[in-house]
């Protein structure tokens, strides 16, 4: 499969450089640019099934799983083709078909997104398959708020062996639906499937991350009728038929933070172009409390150090909180801080795995499972949440480590660019999920490595 020139396999990895070997213990320093966010793009792409016109969607990053759901979109009849520009592509849904089983099943474990298929199927066809879900294995990640909104839908969801199948004998109608939780994917489902379905559906306790309103945005310009409400509440009024979209997608705000704590871990100077500061104001303070220094340009924000690093206390939160992503990067970062830091993961159940490869290297870190119960709180506990206490600066070294997932890998990355001495960083091809010419970029940042394997 091939997606803007690469070769990337069906379960998400590049057939390439799956192993480097990297001589640490120098600043990374000079430019990278951040494309369209993974998680509004491969949202947008889904999207496309909606219309009844082709739809362009620009600033498509170059990653493989942009790849595993242009995939899934021509098994089921969407023509994906480049667009009029470099990095986007034209989606055409207008022959939209039954795929078979096979074919949808060649998907499975590949990516979290085809269960975002499940509503745009089911309005276009009458039935969806979903094939069994990937995606990082940083907790349990189930899905019941996602099939409980599509029951309310009126879908009805039988769950086999090999995946889910879904029809709606009535069509599909708007619904009452309070989300438990903010879930990201479950407020994209509930979007992607009111959309189209017969009357209004009242969404609460939404999901409100900035990609999700990129993905509204996209909507609107299809012929939707979404109104966001105060207090996570969002209104979304079905229409008979939607058109295409042309729409040039948010940058990656995940990407962005993850070069700014390359720079405060390794000591360099990064400017990273397309990052934007409205959408990383959180991000941006906990830079500034750690020491770190930012410049806001009208092009993007060059950060660096701004002395010495200090250790923090953080807590991840759904938007406008620091979110789940940018704490794997920026614990690389605070092993290099004076002092104690403290990282409660309060989104996933099991988000500190890739803490053990840190400590190989040399850092401390200390992963309590259950919390820790003292100290002020500004995020409430919930049950599943887990702690990080990271006492620094310690100086890391070299050591032969396997990526875990994607933001995992790609703070291992940096940890071994940050250490002195040579490491071998395995499995590598996840990391191109979702950071697109991640080694192209590596290289233009200075650092030193060869791909071994
Ligand atoms: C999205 O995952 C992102 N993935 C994640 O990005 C991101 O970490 C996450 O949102 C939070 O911002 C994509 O957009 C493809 P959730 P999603 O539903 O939608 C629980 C990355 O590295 N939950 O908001 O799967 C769930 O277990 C990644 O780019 C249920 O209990 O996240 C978790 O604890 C990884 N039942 C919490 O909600 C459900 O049905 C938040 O998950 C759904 C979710």
């Amino acid at each position: 499969m091939t997606l803007l020139g690469e070769t990337i396999s069906t379960n998400g990895a590049k057939q390439e450089g799956e192993i480097l070997s990297i001589r640490g213990g120098q600043p990374l320093s000079g430019t990278v640019e951040v494309k369209g966010a993974k998680n509004l793009v491969t949202k947008a792409m889904v999207a496309a099934l909606l219309g009844e016109e082709p739809s362009v969607l620009r600033d498509v990053p170059d990653i493989s799983d942009v790849a595993v759901v242009r995939s899934l979109l021509e098994v089921h009849g969407v023509r994906v083709d480049e667009g009029p520009e470099r990095g986007s592509l034209r989606l055409d849904p207008q022959d939209v078909e039954s795929a078979h089983f096979e074919e949808i099943d060649a998907h499975a474990g590949a990516s979290r997104i085809p269960i975002l298929f499940c509503g745009p199927l089911l309005h276009r066809l009458g039935q969806a398959f979903i094939p069994d879900l990937g995606g990082c294995r940083i907790g349990d990640r189930p899905i019941d708020f996602h099939l409980d909104a599509l029951r309310k839908f009126g879908a009805v969801v039988e769950k086999q062996p090999s995946g889910i199948r879904l029809s709606a004998p009535r069509g599909l109608h708007g619904a009452n639906i309070h989300l438990p939780y903010p879930s990201v994917g479950a407020t994209e489902q509930v979007l992607l499937t009111a959309v189209r379905a017969a009357g209004t559906t009242e969404l609460r306790n939404a999901a409100i991350e900035p990609e999700i309103m990129d993905l509204i945005a996209v909507l609107q310009k299809m012929g939707a009728i979404i109104s966001y409400e105060p207090n996570r509440v969002i209104l979304i009024e079905g229409v008979d038929s939607l058109r295409g979209y042309d729409h040039r997608a948010i940058f990656d705000r995940n990407e962005a933070a993850s070069w700014a704590a390359a720079a405060l871990a390794t000591d360099g100077e990064i400017f990273v172009g397309g990052a934007k500061q409205q959408e990383m104001l959180t991000f941006l303070n906990v830079v500034r409390k750690v020491g770190g220094d930012f410049d806001i340009r009208e092009d993007g924000i060059l950060f660096r150090r701004g002395g010495e690093l200090r250790g923090v206390t953080v807590e991840t939160d759904v938007h406008p909180g620091f979110m789940t992503d940018w704490q794997q990067p920026l614990i690389v970062a605070l092993t290099q801080a004076h002092g104690r830091s403290v990282v409660h993961e309060t989104v996933y159940e099991n988000r500190f795995g890739f803490t053990q490869a840190l400590v190989k290297m040399g850092a401390q870190i200390s992963v309590y499972p259950n919390g820790l119960q003292e100290g002020p709180r500004r995020v409430p506990r919930r049950s599943l949440e887990q702690a990080a206490v990271i006492d620094g600066p310690t100086p890391l070294h070299g050591a032969d480590i396997t990526v875990p997932d994607l933001r995992g890998g790609y703070s291992h990355v940096i940890a071994a660019l940050t250490a002195e001495g040579e490491s071998v960083v395995r499995n590598i091809g996840i990391i191109r999920r979702g950071y697109a010419d991640f080694l192209d970029k590596l290289s233009a940042l200075g650092a030193d490595f060869d791909v071994i394997g």
